[in-house]
């Protein structure tokens, strides 16, 4: 039997799983245009990946609003657009997951690699559900088991951690900036999903790109590298 050389796949879930990653971008538009701030896509771009407070932080920055409002008033602020965000999930079904992800969690799975998900968000298991993915993973890191955000790497070794995998042998997959720097951070192969993931070890265009035997192609290259 071929050597098992990879321990662990982590996924992504906003942008990766699912097209959540848009209805959190409408939400906050949706907010930032209440404040009088424009917020266009390619700014969204640094909200991928970034805690809700961290985010809410970076809008107002972009208005130059940063120092306006008091903690308790930012709270309310991101209650809001949370809430706007949740109307969205209450439409999300199995139907909203990403082409070729089923396909490659199975393909991975057959090997008998290990799979996480890595997400900051506070409702990752409100999206798992309405997915019907939340017996899907062998590990779930949400928002609630650590402290800091994507980029820094906590998110993902706290994955391979659980899923008793070496970080050097797991590969993570990530439609944000942010959260390919965690994974790189972590020293783990990144496959980025999208178009501006320059720091990607291995990147496609969309999630129906994402072939397993590309992908451990890809993975053995950098290896042995
Ligand atoms: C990440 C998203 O997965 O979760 C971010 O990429 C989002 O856009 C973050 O801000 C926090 O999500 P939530 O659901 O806790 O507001
Ligand atoms: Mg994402």
């Amino acid at each position: 039997m071929e050597e098992k050389f990879i321990d662990a796949v982590v996924f992504d879930l906003d942008g990766v799983i699912t097209d959540s990653a848009h209805y959190h971008f409408l939400a906050w538009r949706e907010l930032a245009r209440e404040l009088g701030i424009s917020i266009n896509e390619v700014f969204n771009e640094r909200l991928k990946g970034v805690s809700r407070m961290d985010s809410l932080e970076l809008i107002l920055q972009e208005g130059n609003l940063q120092n306006d409002f008091t903690l308790s008033e930012k709270a309310t602020m991101a209650e809001k657009k949370n809430l706007h965000y949740c109307e969205f999930l209450k439409k999300l079904t199995p139907q909203d997951i990403m082409p070729g992800i089923l396909e490659l969690i199975t393909n991975i799975k057959i090997e008998g690699i290990s799979i996480g998900l890595a997400s900051v968000s506070r409702n990752a298991s409100t999206v798992l559900k309405a997915l019907k993915l939340e017996d899907t993973f062998d590990y779930v890191v949400d928002a609630a088991k650590v402290k800091k955000s994507k980029p820094d790497p906590e998110i993902f070794l706290t994955a391979c951690k659980q899923l008793d995998a070496n970080p050097k042998r797991t590969i993570g997959i990530e439609d944000a900036s942010a959260g390919i720097d965690s994974i790189k951070a972590s020293e783990m192969f990144a496959v980025g999903v999208g178009n501006t993931l320059n720091k990607a070890d291995y990147k496609v265009h969309s999630t129906k790109e994402l072939q397993w035997e590309l992908i451990k192609a890809e993975y053995k290259k950098w290896i042995e590298r």
